[in-house]
């Protein structure tokens, strides 16, 4: 019975136990795989992983705060994203071999509305996201714009600079009979604001993007926001570049903080007319990428944003 647990350190609120148990669900693998929570201090992470990977009841992990990085150097192998990125949050267990990934790039990406993208083809079928190349057609490079600095930055800004090259396999096959509709987007220009100017100025250097002072958000066609503000409540406008009248009808805005109600950002955002985006729908496309790596399988969106906004 192959085991499956996201590790952290709390772990208690997370929620991809049911999530991920309604994605094994779906796909009708509940009584043969399990996913739970092990909640793991710093200094015990590495002898944990060690052990887990030695028993061989685990497929693998999700890895969340504080063991992002720990995860990656404890890795035998890992994916080209991981490794720009400097974190992992996918740990599979492989024989004797660790391999890690990271599907927080490649679920920022999924999360993106098909507004940022162009169809490669144009099925019947579930939306597939392109990792690589597109429509044989010129297009002018947009903007976008992230805020902050630490790992959760440094996954998007990679990401979206790359434009998912190198990102894990779209399911060519798609769910379902229906040809899939094939979506590309386009790598974007990256510009990062932080609030620590040495921090963001050394990322953006580091990831191929630009530090940017003081940010003039009419620039972008996408406002990430990777900070941890407004998560305990903070006022988002008093800590970050942007105001309530920062947002225009065409730009898309993701704030990946994810509370109960829509953040303070988003619903600026949305009053604006922009297209949003919260965390929620980031964790599930994340979580939707570490199975499918796991077991092979796609799982079902749907039943996993169902599990994941109950
Ligand atoms: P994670 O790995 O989840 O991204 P992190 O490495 O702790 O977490 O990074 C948190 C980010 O939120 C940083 O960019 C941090 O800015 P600093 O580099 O200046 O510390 C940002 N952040 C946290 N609290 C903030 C606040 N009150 N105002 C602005 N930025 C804040």
């Amino acid at each position: 019975m192959p085991g499956l647990a996201v590790i952290g350190h709390p772990v208690a609120h997370s929620r991809s136990p049911d999530m991920q148990t309604a994605a094994l669900s779906d796909l009708g693998l509940a009584g043969e795989w399990t996913y739970g929570a092990i909640d793991v201090a710093p200094e015990d992470f590495e002898a944990t992983i060690a052990e887990l990977s030695a028993a061989g009841e685990y497929a693998g992990v999700n890895i969340t705060v504080p063991h992002k990085e720990a995860a990656l150097t404890m890795a035998d192998e890992a994916s080209e994203g991981a490794r720009a990125i400097g974190a992992a949050n996918t740990l599979s267990f492989r024989e004797a071999l660790i391999v890690a990934d990271n599907t927080d790039a490649g679920g920022l990406l999924r999360s993106l509305p098909e507004s940022l993208g162009m169809f490669a083809a144009e099925g019947e079928g579930p939306v597939v996201l392109l990792d690589a190349g597109g429509p044989d057609a010129e297009i002018a490079t947009r903007r976008a714009l992230v805020l902050g600095a630490g790992g959760a930055a440094r996954a998007a800004i990679w990401a979206l600079a790359s434009g998912g090259e190198g990102l894990a396999e779209a399911d060519e096959e798609g769910r379902g009979d229906e040809a899939p509709r094939e979506l590309w987007i386009p790598a974007f220009e990256v510009d990062v604001w932080n609030r620590t100017t040495e921090r963001g100025a050394a990322v953006a250097a580091e990831l191929g993007a630009e530090f940017v002072a003081e940010p003039d958000p009419a620039d972008y066609a996408l406002i990430v926001n990777t900070t941890a503000v407004g998560l305990g409540g903070e006022d988002a406008f008093a800590h970050l570049p942007l105001t309530a009248d920062s947002f225009e009808p065409d730009q898309v805005v993701l704030d990946m903080v994810y509370t109960e109600e829509p953040s303070a950002l988003l619903a600026a955002a949305a009053a604006a007319g922009a297209t949003t985006v919260d965390g929620l729908e980031m964790l599930v496309q994340q979580g939707a990428l570490s199975m499918r790596i796991w077991t092979g399988e796609e799982p079902s969106i749907e039943a996993m944003r169902t599990a994941v906004r109950r």
